[in-house]
């Protein structure tokens, strides 16, 4: 079983290579604080808020995932030199459509180096 890795708020930790580390690995999610019944919602995905990640052949973000609650909505695969094996922050935009009275969104992220990553939850109302 993998560990997962939560985030936890970089302005507490000391160290300037901890604080990277943490923040290129984790999910940040994007998106509206509310949405509509049955209409489209766009929930973007973006990795590290500060400090971007590698994307080399033998270290890279392979995945992104994104759940409400227990269910797995939508992944994205990326494959090395997506970036151009530049570092970066890899993103991607779901476009999900919310049927119950709101999202418990959180987002995980794989790190072919260093593991499951996961995103601080986001929690969006939907009204009918
Ligand atoms: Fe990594």
């Amino acid at each position: 079983m993998p560990t997962i890795n939560k985030y936890v708020n970089i302005d507490t930790v000391e160290r300037e290579a901890k604080k990277d580390y943490i923040d290129r690995h984790s999910p940040f999610i994007h998106c509206a604080s509310s949405a509509k019944k049955g209409d489209m919602f766009a929930v973007t995905v973006k990795m590290g808020n500060e400090y971007t990640h590698p994307d080399d052949f033998d270290h890279y973000i392979e995945s992104v995932t994104l759940f409400n609650g227990e269910t797995k909505l939508a992944m994205a695969t990326f494959i090395p030199g997506t970036l151009g094996n530049e570092k970066s922050h890899a993103e991607v935009t779901f476009n999900i459509r919310p049927m119950g009275k709101k999202l418990n969104l959180v987002a995980h992220a794989y790190c072919t180096k260093h593991g499951v990553w996961e995103s601080t939850p986001v929690e969006v109302e939907v009204a009918e």
